[in-house]
């Protein structure tokens, strides 16, 4: 049985599309913890309620990024995971933080990545004009929202489309994507060369 830890930030919605496709597909896999650098993260109370072990680590209560960094990891790491999912988690990792993961992080961003890094991605879609806008599932390196490129999947951008519509649209796919993506390294079907991911789906 593979190892996961799943990181969050808020709702978790992400997280939990990842415990239902592991459970209802079962998985050669087990969601080993969910951590939140946040008490009030909605996400802690549905991972509980599956019965998934919680830990939280403040990252407000830290003076400094690699101080939290270095409780994070000793957290994750007391879980021994193979894989460690970013599921809306919102801080910016430090480099060694990150490159203790290598090839074994990855995160989900709501757009076509190069483009439209950070935050507030759907208004940077609307303020350039794209007519497709989409969401990203790809391995962590230091730089911010970058890193090899795992799945993309796109969408239309509607004339009357909002941040928020387009946020709905796209968490749409984001719930397909991402438990695919995570199933994928489960299964070792991804082949990291350089900045390209292969997939082998036969
Ligand atoms: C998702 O839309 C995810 O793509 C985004 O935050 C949301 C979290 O929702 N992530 C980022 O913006 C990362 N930079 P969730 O908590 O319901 O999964």
């Amino acid at each position: 049985m593979k190892r996961i830890v799943i990181l969050i930030s808020g709702r978790g919605s992400n997280m939990q599309a990842i415990v239902q496709a592991a459970k209802i597909e079962q998985w050669p896999a087990e969601i080993v913890a969910v951590i939140s650098n946040r008490n009030d993260a909605a996400g802690l109370e549905y991972a509980s309620s599956m019965g998934i072990p919680t830990s939280v680590v403040v990252s407000k209560n830290f003076p400094t990024r690699e101080a939290f960094d270095a409780v994070l990891q000793a957290t994750i790491d007391s879980y021994s995971p193979d894989l460690v999912v970013l599921a809306g988690f919102m801080r910016i990792l430090s480099a060694s933080f990150v490159q203790h993961y290598t090839n074994r992080i990855m995160n989900i961003h709501p757009s076509l990545l190069p483009s439209f890094v950070g935050m507030a991605t759907h208004k940077q879609a609307l303020d350039a004009g794209v007519k497709l806008h989409g969401i990203t599932v790809h391995f962590v390196t230091p730089e911010l929202d970058h890193g090899p490129i795992i799945d993309q999947v796109a969408v239309k951008v509607l004339a009357t489309d909002t941040e928020e519509s387009l946020a709905q649209r796209l968490l749409i796919q984001e719930h397909i994507a991402y438990p695919r993506a995570v199933r994928w390294f489960i299964e070792g079907k991804l082949k990291i060369e350089g900045n390209r991911v292969d997939v082998d789906t036969d």
